[in-house]
């Protein structure tokens, strides 16, 4: 069943001649993912400009019981903003609705609209001297509203929390058009149900998300950064947890890098560099951020550096002497997937446990792929402070890449039943999209499930809503 040509030719009048697309060539990048995981089809892509377009589309759509699919920058790592195959789903694109319609430093606050691509609400926060502490590889091309509808993580979460905690107030469009304004940028407002995290992380399944009202912060004056040799995981959790003591909770950034990371970083991306002379196992990225210029924060991560070398837990370190070098300790970092990429085939992991338990997890679940995949190349890396790591592995040196991935269902498997054995997530940050769904049902307890497919019931009854995603 394709979409009929006069409910097509409706969606165009709604947006008008600038608000859509419908031929091939620009079609094509909105029926990809990111990853290239999945390939799918569609007649239209409608870029409204007003939230009053996105509610005659929904309308339109709900009323012809088309499939609608909600997109942000297209940076999904679970195909979330992809559409399906058959050509029966029409594309959303926020693209167009990009105005900060607020800012208010003495609230802290600021209103933005769903396609503000995430650079330009920090820069909109930076304008005024204050912080949008959200901070992810992709924020130059990735969308609020993808953040919103995914509860987007990145490395500074430890400190800032997730999308889902820097969030007062939604504007969102219902499956039928109605337009829920719950734009209200107040931090106490204890009135029943919080509607705003139903939406928050629904990946466009049960509704669209026009705008938000974000929380800002204080601009930190004095950044240290720091990329240190540790003994092992365990090593690794005992020096964020005396960090965090010794500097009053504030360590943004705490990841992990074991020397693989370091290895294909080196070798596929320019201008990067091993940090030590001498090769290490594991390595930590560590950022401490502090109100005020010359607050002794630097003094102090110096000390607890010293201390924990001291005592055999650090190997080696070494502080950013400048922005410049600042970069390059995070491009060391931010670089770790393209670089995985560029090596070849990799199966990925997305999980979290407690960061207590993160040491025995890492030993249990490395020697658990060893007994799948001996030749495999194991790649936990992540962030560690939020006990959750992207537990990839890269294909063996010299081996048969479609063997290698024939073995995913069952490497999958067995990873994600030992983070339940964990009580663990299977999704820690990426969300489930297109990609997760059978998971979702396998881990996800019943009860909460039942839960989720009465909400979805409730508020998109004709099921137009992300059809295929996440239930
Ligand atoms: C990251 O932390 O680098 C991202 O979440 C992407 C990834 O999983 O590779
Ligand atoms: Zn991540």
């Amino acid at each position: 069943m394709s979409v009929a040509p006069s409910v097509l030719d409706a969606l165009r009048e709604i947006v008008g001649a600038d608000g859509y697309f419908d031929q091939p060539a620009d079609l094509q990048p909105f029926t990809v993912d990111h990853r290239k995981l999945y390939r799918g089809q569609t007649p239209l892509v409608l870029r409204p400009s007003s939230t009053e377009q996105v509610s005659r589309i929904l309308r339109t759509c709900n009323e012809a019981g088309i499939g609608v699919v909600p997109v942000g920058g297209n940076t999904s790592y679970c195909g979330g903003g992809t559409p399906s195959a058959d050509g029966t789903q029409v594309v959303v694109s926020l693209a167009r609705m990009r105005r900060i319609r607020a800012v208010d430093p003495d609230n802290f606050t600021l209103i933005a609209e769903a396609g503000c691509v995430l650079a330009e609400v920090q820069d909109a926060a930076a304008n005024v001297d204050r912080l949008f502490p959200l901070s992810l590889g992709s924020e130059g091309s990735c969308q609020l509203g993808g953040n919103l509808s995914t509860n987007a993580g990145g490395t500074a979460v430890l400190r800032y929390g997730m999308m889902r905690d820097l969030v007062l107030g939604l504007e969102v469009v219902l499956p039928d058009g109605r337009v829920w304004d719950g734009l209200k940028p107040l931090r106490k407002d204890n009135t029943g149900y919080d509607l705003r995290d139903l939406f928050i992380g629904a990946e466009g399944t049960l509704g669209i998300i026009t705008a938000a009202a974000c929380k800002l912060f204080s601009r930190p004056r004095e950044v240290v950064t720091a990329i240190a040799a540790v003994k092992d995981p365990a090593a690794a959790v005992m020096s964020l947890s005396r960090l965090r003591a010794a500097t009053g909770d504030a360590v943004t950034t705490f990841e992990l890098i074991p020397r693989l990371g370091i290895d294909l970083v080196t070798r596929h991306v320019p201008n990067t560099h091993d940090p030590f002379d001498a090769p290490y196992r594991w390595y930590v990225l560590v950022e401490v951020s502090a109100g005020r210029s010359e607050s002794g924060i630097r003094d102090l991560v110096e000390q607890e550096l010293f201390a924990l070398m001291e005592q055999g837990a650090a190997l080696d370190a070494v502080l950013a002497q400048n922005e410049a070098q600042r970069e390059d300790f995070w491009r060391m970092r931010e670089t770790i997937p393209e670089a995985q990429r560029k090596e070849g085939a990799s199966i990925k992991h997305d999980i979290s446990v407690t960061t207590s338990e993160l040491p025995r997890f890492i030993d249990e679940a490395t020697r658990l792929l060893e007994t799948i995949t001996p030749d495999s190349r194991i790649l936990p890396y992540g962030h560690l402070g939020d006990g959750n790591l992207h537990f990839n592995l890269s294909e063996p040196v010299g081996g048969n890449a479609a063997e290698f991935l024939a073995l995913a269902p069952r490497i999958h498997r067995a990873m994600h039943d030992l983070v339940a054995q964990y009580g663990g997530s299977f999704s820690a940050e990426h969300g489930i999209g297109q990609l997760k769904r059978e998971e979702l049902v396998r881990y996800k307890h019943p009860v909460a499930l039942e839960i989720m497919r009465s909400i979805k019931q409730a508020l998109d009854p004709k099921g137009i809503m992300n059809p295929g995603k996440v239930l």
